[in-house]
């Protein structure tokens, strides 16, 4: 009955602010809230769970190790606002971007291996624990001895990756860097083997398409996300908005890593469209996310609007960046 009148008051609510209704009709079963875990058990999940960043991902701190490891590969990238003071030669942006090896002109910014990273489309189908598996042990698809040890799986007759496989340090293919990369703390190396600088890196790169796309997408992401959905999610997205305590389940907290890690940004897209109002994940979507995801993070009938009448589908690209930026910290 509790849950019956919250989701009643947080209908009058969004009619109130001018949300989208039709994310929250008039047929809402009695049991209200179930976890969809409905998902069929043939679902390819990523085989192994990624060690999720306890701390927050960083795209600053992912910058430099990005710097001193990827660019010789993957080429020099800037932010927005780096782009529009290299084009006034800024003199205290243009210092910075010497002392880091960033110049315009320099050999990094030449070489192109791999996707674009400004261009948006290369990370729709990935998660970020799909690339924290790529680049921490050198393959998407890995298998695990039970002891915490994981390697790229083999076709067991052919000896072939079964994944995708990456370059390693020494630009073996199917090698990890997992134990090369490190990250200077307040003059400390941390542990070899600490997850957090892969996640940082990582970050950064997957951080190019949205900050370093062009200068008006990060305000503009900023903007949707403010405009529409801090009023639930909070304005650092914990889920903490004020009208959050009248929910069951709360909005969600966009600075669960865990499962911000394991969702495409095509399911965030669908998700946002649909609202919380939903019968069934479309087999297409399902593909592309981890059973743990869908299991555990996936409520059918909450109170999240279905945004589709509402913003456009510009917009609702808009909020998959805005609902992004809440998950690490930005560059
Ligand atoms: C020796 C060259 C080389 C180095 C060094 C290198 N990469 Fe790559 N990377 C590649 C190539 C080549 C591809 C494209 C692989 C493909 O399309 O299958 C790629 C692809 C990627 C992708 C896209 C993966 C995808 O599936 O969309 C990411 C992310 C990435 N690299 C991150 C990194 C990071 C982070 C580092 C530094 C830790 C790094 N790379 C270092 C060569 C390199
Ligand atoms: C009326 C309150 C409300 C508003 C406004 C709202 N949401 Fe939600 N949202 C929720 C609730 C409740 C959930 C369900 C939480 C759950 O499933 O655990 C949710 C879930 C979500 C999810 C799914 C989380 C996940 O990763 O599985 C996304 C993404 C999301 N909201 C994005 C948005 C965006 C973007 C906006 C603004 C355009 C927005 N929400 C506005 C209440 C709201």
């Amino acid at each position: 009955m509790k849950m019956k009148w919250n989701i009643a008051f947080a209908a009058i609510a969004l009619v109130g602010l001018g949300c989208a209704k039709d994310g929250l009709g008039s047929n809402v079963p009695t049991t209200a809230i179930q976890a969809a875990n409905a998902v069929p058990g043939t679902l390819e999940g990523a085989p192994v769970e990624a060690p999720y960043p306890l701390g927050l991902p960083s795209a600053i701190k992912g910058r430099p190790i990005y710097q001193a490891n990827c660019a010789s590969c993957h080429g020099t990238y800037w932010t927005a606002q780096e782009k529009l003071d290299i084009a006034v030669a800024k003199p205290d942006t243009m210092e910075r971007l010497k002392d880091e090896g960033r110049l315009p002109g320099n050999a990094m910014e030449k070489s192109k291996n791999g996707p674009d990273f400004y261009n948006r489309d290369w990370r729709f189908r990935r998660t970020p624990s799909d690339l924290y598996n790529l680049i921490a042990y050198g393959s998407d698809r890995l298998v695990s001895d039970g002891h915490g040890h994981f390697a790229p799986e083999k076709d067991k007759t052919t000896g072939a990756f079964l994944g995708r496989v990456h370059p390693g340090p020494d630009g073996t293919l199917g090698k990890g860097w997992k134990e090369s990369l490190k990250e200077k703390r307040g003059g400390l190396l941390v542990a070899p083997n600490d997850p957090l600088p892969v996640w940082h890196a990582v970050y950064y790169v997957w951080s190019r398409s949205i900050a370093g796309a062009g200068p008006q997408r990060y305000k503009e992401s900023w903007d949707v996300y403010g405009q529409n959905c801090n009023v639930c999610h909070g304005t650092i997205g914990k889920g903490d908005g004020p009208l959050s305590a009248t929910l069951n389940p709360q909005p969600f907290n966009f600075h669960n890593r865990k499962a911000m890690a394991e969702q495409t940004d095509e399911f965030l897209f669908w998700r946002i469209s649909e609202g919380g109002q939903f019968k069934k994940i479309p087999d297409s979507i399902q593909k592309t996310m981890s059973r743990t995801a869908l299991g555990l993070y996936v409520h059918q009938w909450s109170a999240m609007p279905a945004w589709k009448g509402v913003l456009t589908e510009e917009q609702r690209w808009l909020a998959v960046d805005g609902v992004r930026l809440k998950s690490y910290e930005q560059d």
